[in-house]
């Protein structure tokens, strides 16, 4: 399997031996516990990721086919899918932090991401240094004995800066870290991280890994057994880990991946290219885009810039309001990475528990609006931002 494109991957997922058949899509496993004909199988089932299926919050088997498809996709050795993607980020955190650790993060995060950073430290004393997300030096600089572990995102939310990740990562290992890199914006498809040096990837299957805006779900993929197996034990212990019915919902989403961020990255270009020439527009934020202080490293990791930008009006926040009343396809909604083109206000929803010098130094401005790019047709969606766009300060 590991041979084919990841194209052929998504199709042909392993499938269950029955009384000699296989079902052509993977089923799903309804069921909280399984019943043992040998102790020794079922006490041996307790204890790894990998061993007999025992009881719901271990593992199942539909789980285990999302878990086994994301792993192969990314290139790790296995993988803990969880209830949410905050579910995955928080178990990887809390697993392989302790109290009095310190972690090196870069600047900008998604906005829960950066929550939990801030209670690390408030509640187990877990302290953070924040550095930008391309430079290997401050990693170097931020490092002291007690420190554990690096975070960045490949392309971060909601001004989609790409971090170096194999200059970043190498930093880390020079020091003994562990890397943990989420993956949402990027999926797969675009870029893995433990190609380039990731020790974990996250991801919030919520976006496009299920693609449907129908599931929340998270993932955390494991480059080696021993970070596997930790990761794993303390979702259990934490009661994270997904169900059967989330799972089946996922698995089903990625067998259109490639398929959907071809189409997602390519009206994104379209619609980004087009409003940057807007008079309307200040700023167009996409990896994309030349003008982009992250062009040069996301041109350098992965074939397209993905399926998210941002962007400011000249009229600032009144203007930004003013588009987001107007536009008729795109939805004012939370979430990204499903078939419909969303739009929101980070500063005063995914990021609101940043203050006005957090928001500043994620870039974010007060009219900034971030677009998750669907997968219509897209003439169509030009037109409904072009017509939104009309007579708005130039
Ligand atoms: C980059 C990123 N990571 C993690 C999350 C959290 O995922 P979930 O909402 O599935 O918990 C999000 C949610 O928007 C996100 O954008």
């Amino acid at each position: 399997m590991s041979s084919l494109h990841p194209e052929t991957r998504v199709v042909h997922l392993p499938r269950p031996e029955l009384n000699g058949s296989r079902p052509i899509s993977v089923p799903i496993y309804q069921t909280s516990g399984f019943v043992f004909d040998d102790p020794a199988v079922f006490a041996d089932g307790m204890g790894r990721p990998d061993g007999a299926f025992v009881y719901g919050r271990l593992s199942n088997p539909t789980v285990r086919s999302l878990e086994e498809a994301v792993a192969g996709l990314e290139g790790g050795v296995g993988a803990v899918a969880t209830g949410s993607g905050m579910g995955a980020i928080n178990t990887v955190l809390l697993g392989l932090l302790r109290s009095g650790d310190h972690v090196i993060a870069q600047t900008a995060l998604y906005g829960g991401t950066d929550t939990v950073f801030k209670d690390l430290e408030a509640r187990y004393g877990i302290a953070v240094t924040y550095v930008p997300e391309a430079d290997p030096a401050a990693v170097r600089a931020a490092v002291r004995p007690e420190t554990k572990l690096l975070y960045l995102e490949t392309i971060a939310n909601p001004m989609t800066q790409v971090a170096d990740l194999p200059g970043m990562s190498a930093a880390a290992r020079e020091a003994g870290l562990i890397t943990v890199v989420d993956n949402t914006f990027a999926s797969p498809v675009l870029c893995r991280p433990i190609e380039l040096g990731a020790d974990v990837v996250v991801h919030s299957t919520t976006k496009y890994l299920s693609g449907h805006a129908d599931v929340l779900g998270g993932i955390a993929v494991a480059a080696t057994d021993e970070l596997h197996r930790r990761i794993w034990s303390y979702a259990v212990e934490l009661g994270a880990t997904a169900d059967p019915f989330a799972a089946w919902l996922t698995l089903r989403g990625i067998q259109t991946l490639p398929l959907r961020m071809e189409r997602h990255c390519s009206n994104t270009r379209l619609l980004a290219t087009r409003l940057a020439e807007h008079p309307a527009v200040a700023a167009v934020h996409w990896p994309g885009l030349p003008s982009h202080p992250s062009y040069d490293v996301a041109a350098k990791l992965m074939p397209e810039f993905g399926g998210v930008f941002s962007f400011d009006l000249k009229g600032g926040r009144p203007a930004g309001e003013s588009f987001m009343k107007a536009v008729k396809l795109a939805l004012l909604a939370p979430s990204l990475g499903g078939v419909e083109t969303l739009i929101l206000h980070p500063a005063t929803t995914s990021h609101r528990g940043l203050d006005a010098e957090g928001l500043a130094a994620a870039g974010i401005g007060e009219g900034t609006v971030r677009v998750a790019v669907g997968i219509e047709h897209h003439e169509d969606l030009w037109a409904d931002f072009e017509q939104a766009l009309d007579g708005l300060p130039q």
